[in-house]
C-alpha cells in the first residue's frame, strides 16, 4: 500500500492510469463501516484509494474538532489488511489556503435535519468532498446510507456540477445489538451504549408498522418520538428520497431518519424502504 500526504504527489501518481479507481473518503477511526465501504470498492474497481482527512471546515465552533477520535497507525493497518492500493493522509495546509473559493449547500437541502442544528456542516463536506474527487478523478465513490443526507447532497452536487464519478450507497454497518456503527460510538459510557440502542429500536417499531400498513407519517413518528424519550431528539422525519417531507410512505421511495444525542454524543441512523 502506498502512502500519498500531498494532492500534487496523488494526481500525479494516478494520473496516467488507465484503471478503474474506487474512492473512499474518510476522516479515520476507521470501523467496521468504513471496512465495507472499502471491501465493496475493492471488488468493483481495479484500484483502491482511501482518504483519511479530518477536515476542519465541516467542524462548526464548539463542535468536537479537536477531540475527534484519531487512530492514524490503526487505520493504515485496517487500509493494508482491507486491500487499499493508495492511502492519501493530507495536512490541512496542502487542502487549504487562508483565502478559499467553497461550494455552499443548497438553500433547503442543506439546511434541513443535521443542516438546522449545523448550518455551515454541509458547506464544508461539499467543499471537501469536491476538492478530493478534483485530486482522486474517482470512478466510483462509495458513501455510507448512514449519513442519508450528506449522500444525498454529494449525488445532488455530482448532478448538479455535472461531475462524472459515480456516487455508490453502502448499507449502515451495525454492532450485533442493531447500534449503527459510527467513529462518535466510542464516545458513549457503559449506560449511554445501552440508552443508544433506543435509536435502532425506534427505527425498528417503524419498519414493523409499516409492515402493518400504518403508513401515516405522523402515527409513525409519535411512536418512534416515544420510544426515543427521555434521549435529546434532534429530528425524527419520514422522507422520499429526495428528502422531501411525506405524510404517507411509499415502500421502496421512503427513508426514515433519526438524530438523538445520548449524553453529549450526537447519533444520526435511518431506514431505507
Ligand atoms: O463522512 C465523512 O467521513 C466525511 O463527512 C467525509 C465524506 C469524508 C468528508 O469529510
Amino acid at each position: 500500500m502506498k502512502i500519498i500526504s500531498t494532492p500534487k504527489e496523488l494526481k500525479e501518481y494516478l494520473q496516467n492510469s488507465q484503471q478503474s479507481i474506487g474512492f473512499v473518503p474518510t476522516m479515520g477511526a476507521l470501523h467496521e463501516g468504513h471496512i465495507s465501504l472499502i471491501k465493496k470498492a475493492r471488488k468493483e474497481n481495479e484500484i483502491v484509494v482511501v482518504s483519511i482527512f479530518l477536515n476542519p471546515t465541516q467542524f462548526l465552533k464548539g463542535e468536537d474538532l479537536e477531540k475527534y477520535p484519531k487512530k492514524d497507525e490503526a487505520d493504515k493497518q485496517i487500509c493494508k489488511l482491507s486491500g487499499v492500493d493508495v492511502l492519501f493522509f493530507p495536512h490541512a495546509k496542502d487542502m487549504y489556503t487562508e483565502d478559499e473559493v467553497g461550494l455552499l449547500a443548497p438553500k433547503i437541502r442543506g439546511f434541513v435535519l443535521e443542516g438546522a442544528s449545523r448550518p455551515s456542516h454541509f458547506n464544508g463536506v461539499l467543499t471537501v468532498v469536491m476538492k478530493l474527487f478534483n485530486i482522486v478523478n474517482p470512478t466510483n465513490a462509495y458513501f455510507g446510507k448512514k449519513d442519508a443526507q450528506q449522500l444525498n447532497l454529494i449525488s445532488l452536487m455530482v448532478k448538479q456540477m455535472f461531475m462524472s464519478v459515480n456516487i455508490v450507497p453502502v448499507d449502515t454497518a451495525r454492532e450485533s445489538d442493531g447500534l449503527a456503527m459510527s467513529s462518535r460510538n466510542i464516545y458513549l459510557s457503559q449506560q449511554e451504549r445501552k440508552e443508544a440502542l433506543k435509536i435502532p429500536a425506534s427505527l425498528y417499531q417503524a419498519g414493523k408498522m409499516i409492515s402493518q400498513k400504518i403508513l401515516d407519517t405522523n402515527t409513525i413518528i409519535t411512536k418512534m418520538r416515544e420510544i426515543l424519550t427521555p434521549l435529546e431528539i434532534s429530528y425524527v422525519e419520514i422522507l422520499n428520497r429526495d428528502f422531501e417531507l411525506v405524510r404517507h410512505v411509499e415502500i421502496g421511495n421512503t427513508v426514515i431518519l433519526v438524530e438523538a444525542k445520548v449524553g453529549e454524543t450526537r447519533l444520526l441512523d435511518n431506514i431505507w424502504l
